[in-house]
């Protein structure tokens, strides 16, 4: 009755109980292991150039693969407005939105779809979601839906500072401190900004919100709302832990890309997000990328600081992604592609 209204439709008819295309396999839903009462670091990034500030930021970025920043300088109201947006966008009627999906949207930089891809997915993921891939002004100011383009192109231009500065700090850490603009466009190139909204699950044991995976991006700059229901894999101790929902905090996390970068020494690590029963969630993630039309590889630099032998081989970062994109979220599997 609802035909391409996604999750959020079905979850406003009012169903007792979900769909079965989206019930996920028993191990993919639930977490052996979650530990209470210790969580990813929280990062005061008022003063950048503090070593004390570099040196959490590396010890994060090698430990957990996540951190969240604080005093990072993005003004609240700009987040609250790309929330806001995010919102006006999903409480578009079906047909508003589906001008935006697979089959209708007139770019493929602006996709509105369900769960992740669902062409190739054995089990959905309870998840409707608008992916932009950023060209320029002028294509967001013809392609992307009014409801939100204002506030998007805002966050994404005031998130910028906080992406050098981090892109900066990271490259220090690897004693990379010669940054040309060359070297600036490899690592971090490209934008793509997702919008993502998880209504409320009738049957939130039975499936995800997303399915464990790693981004492919360099970093990631996640703006979460307030209800929480993002997990972090501690591999060490084969178990999870909660990112709590901090105000006016960015969660930063570490892609396949910089893993690669840095050949092994910064962490891309495995999240996943659980649906609940109580409440609409949205986030919105900033994936820094390399620009497609790149070949991603361990930096020369840093197997020149550190005599080690590269781990991962070159890849065509458009292959990369293409094959992120070919499979259904499988954990930490992507990278194998470029060993
Ligand atoms: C994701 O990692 O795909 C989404 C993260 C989130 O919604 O918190
Ligand atoms: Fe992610």
């Amino acid at each position: 009755i609802n035909k391409g209204n996604g999750a959020k439709g079905l979850s406003e008819t009012g169903i007792k109980t979900i769909p079965k295309q989206y019930i996920q396999p028993i191990e993919e839903r639930t977490m052996n292991k979650v530990i209470v009462g210790e969580s990813i670091p929280i990062i005061d990034v008022s003063n950048w150039d503090d070593p004390k500030v570099k040196s959490a930021i590396w010890d994060a970025a090698e430990k957990w693969g996540f951190f969240q920043i604080i005093n990072h300088g993005v003004p609240i109201e700009v987040l609250d407005n790309v929330k806001e947006g995010t919102c006006r966008f999903f409480d578009l009627p079906a047909e508003e939105k589906n001008k935006y999906s697979k089959e209708n949207t007139v770019s493929n930089n602006v996709r509105y779809t369900t769960s992740f891809i669902p062409e190739v997915e054995k089990a959905l993921e309870w998840k409707d979601y608008l992916s932009l891939f950023y060209v320029s002004e002028d294509e967001t100011n013809r392609l992307w839906p009014s409801a939100c383009k204002d506030q998007v192109l805002e966050y994404m231009n005031q998130s910028e500072k906080v992406v050098n500065q981090l892109l900066r700090v990271l490259m220090d850490g690897l004693n990379v401190t010669e940054i040309d603009s060359e070297k600036e466009k490899l690592l971090s190139g490209s934008r793509r900004i997702n919008l993502n909204y998880y209504p409320k699950c009738p049957s939130p044991e039975l499936t995800v919100g997303v399915g464990r995976h790693s981004d492919v991006s360099t970093f990631t700059v996640l703006l979460q709302d307030d209800i929480g229901g993002l997990y972090v894999r501690v591999e060490a101790r084969d178990s999870w832990v909660h990112v709590p929902p901090v105000k006016g905090s960015l969660v930063i996390n570490i892609g396949d890309a910089l893993q690669i970068f840095s050949n092994g020494r910064y962490r891309s690590i495995e999240h996943r997000v659980a649906a609940n029963g109580v409440s609409d969630r949205i986030s919105v993630p900033i994936f820094v990328n390399p620009r497609p039309t790149d070949t991603i590889s361990p930096l020369p630099e840093v197997l020149a600081n550190t005599g080690q032998e590269p781990i991962y081989k070159p890849v065509l970062y458009s292959d990369y992604v293409k094959h992120f994109y070919r499979k259904a979220h499988d954990g930490k599997l992507t990278i194998d592609f470029a060993k």
